[in-house]
């Protein structure tokens, strides 16, 4: 395997990627680029365990793993809006289900997979929400690898038990009230967070919770409206918790915040169950180190995404795309993948005993299959794709440096009136 173009900085993206050439090879089929951002402590490994099988099965080709730093995305999306552009695709991308990968597919940049998925039998094999959000005009446009939850609260038990916090909090009262008892009572941040985008990761989360499962899910319709005392309170809410995280800071990615978590530096971090992989491979140990939770006042909720791979137009290595959308696609793709990821399987078919050594995954796989409520994460491209995302991390980003919460509500109010 080969590793193209990582650890590329928001700062230098698209100019640096022009100026080195980095992209597709000349097609001569002897090679296979993998488009992802999937670089950090919980990601990679997932991703290795799905190249290692892909090198047996596939020894003559050559694998380029061209994964862009940055948890979520938030510098991969970039750089692949240029490649994209500049018709310099990978051979496949990891895009999320739902409205971000419809703006792929509406720029015309994805290839149809129908026959792909009726060869595959993946129509049967998938939920029918998760087939929806992959369908646009009734064709299917990418090869969904999992499911992951973006609600979940991950603590620390000594911690609470040190401030005087009497398990989990249910709400987001009893959520604040922890993080003062915290405050007050210990050494430790009570929230952590990292980099910006994990505060907009806490925000909708805090969104589902104030707002209940329907008005979040409604929040993301074109023309919503935001200007409400619903929302108000909302916000009110994420302002007090956000005084009690640490300065969020572009240098400390979402593995930072969670592993402040499991090694006894923060009480609070609230981020997506890829934190449960990370976990794991720092030895820490569940129920002792770290526990989970829904986030405060969304038990029963699933605020989910999905990770899929596409087939773009024009990838230069399209037959061996095919053999990695094969593989990913496949039960047991998915289960080497996953357990791994800290994710549970699309497919509905898989082997549920591959997830029984993680506490967290057997649980989160039980109750996923338990058919909660659902909510799509916004900041995960479910519910919006890029423009509207983006405007919604600007506001926050403004709102972090002026505390002008007036100000962010009109801004998330104006960024939904523009669809
Ligand atoms: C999400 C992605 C996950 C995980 C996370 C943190 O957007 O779907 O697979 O990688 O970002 O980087």
């Amino acid at each position: 395997m080969r590793t193209r173009c990582t650890q590329v900085t928001a700062a230098v993206l698209t100019a640096t990627l022009l100026a080195s050439g980095c992209g597709g090879d000349g097609g001569d089929g002897t090679e296979l680029e993998v488009f992802s951002w999937w670089t950090g402590g919980g990601e990679e490994a997932g991703l290795e365990a799905l190249i290692e099988r892909f090198e047996e099965d596939n020894p003559d080709v050559d694998f380029v793993n061209a994964a862009v730093a940055g948890g979520s995305g938030t510098n991969a999306q970039a750089v692949l809006e240029g490649r994209l552009q500049s018709q310099d695709p990978p051979d496949s991308f990891q895009g999320h289900a739902g409205a971000e990968l419809q703006d792929y597919i509406e720029a015309g940049y994805l290839q149809p997979l129908d026959d792909f998925f009726a060869e595959q039998g993946l129509q049967e094999a998938m939920p029918d929400q998760l087939a929806e959000q992959i369908t646009y005009d009734g064709s299917v446009y990418s090869v969904p690898v999992n499911i992951h939850r973006s609600n979940v609260m991950w603590f620390d038990p000594g911690l609470l038990e040190e401030a005087g916090v009497d398990g989990a909090p249910g709400t987001l009262d009893e959520l604040v009230e922890a993080l003062e008892a915290v405050e007050a009572e210990t050494d430790a941040i009570p929230m952590a967070v990292g980099a910006q985008w994990t505060v907009d990761h806490l925000l909708e989360s805090v969104l589902l919770s104030s707002l209940g499962t329907d008005a979040y899910n409604e929040l993301w319709e074109p023309g919503a409206n935001w200007d409400t005392p619903e929302v108000t309170e909302a916000l009110e809410t994420f302002e007090q918790i956000m005084e009690h995280t640490q300065e969020e800071s572009a240098a400390e990615d979402w593995q930072e915040a969670s592993r402040r978590v499991s090694d006894g530096e923060a009480a609070f971090n609230i981020m997506g169950d890829w934190a449960a992989g990370y976990f794991d491979e720092l030895g820490a140990t569940p129920g002792e180190d770290y526990d989970w939770a829904p986030s405060p006042g969304t038990d029963g909720t699933y605020m989910w995404l999905s990770d899929s791979f596409t087939l773009p137009e024009g990838a230069p290595n399209e037959e061996q795309a095919m053999a990695w959308l094969e593989l990913v696609s496949s039960a047991e793709g998915q289960d080497l993948f996953n357990p791994v990821k800290g994710s549970i399987p699309a497919r509905e078919d898989t082997d549920p005993a591959e997830y029984e050594d993680s506490p967290y995954l057997s649980e989160a796989l039980a109750e996923w299959q338990d058919e909660p409520e659902l909510a799509g994460s916004f900041w995960h491209g479910v519910t919006v794709g890029n423009r509207w995302k983006n405007e919604v991390d600007t506001a926050v980003g403004l709102y972090l440096g002026d505390g002008e919460l007036d100000t962010l509500q009109g801004s998330l109010h104006e960024a939904a009136q523009a669809e």
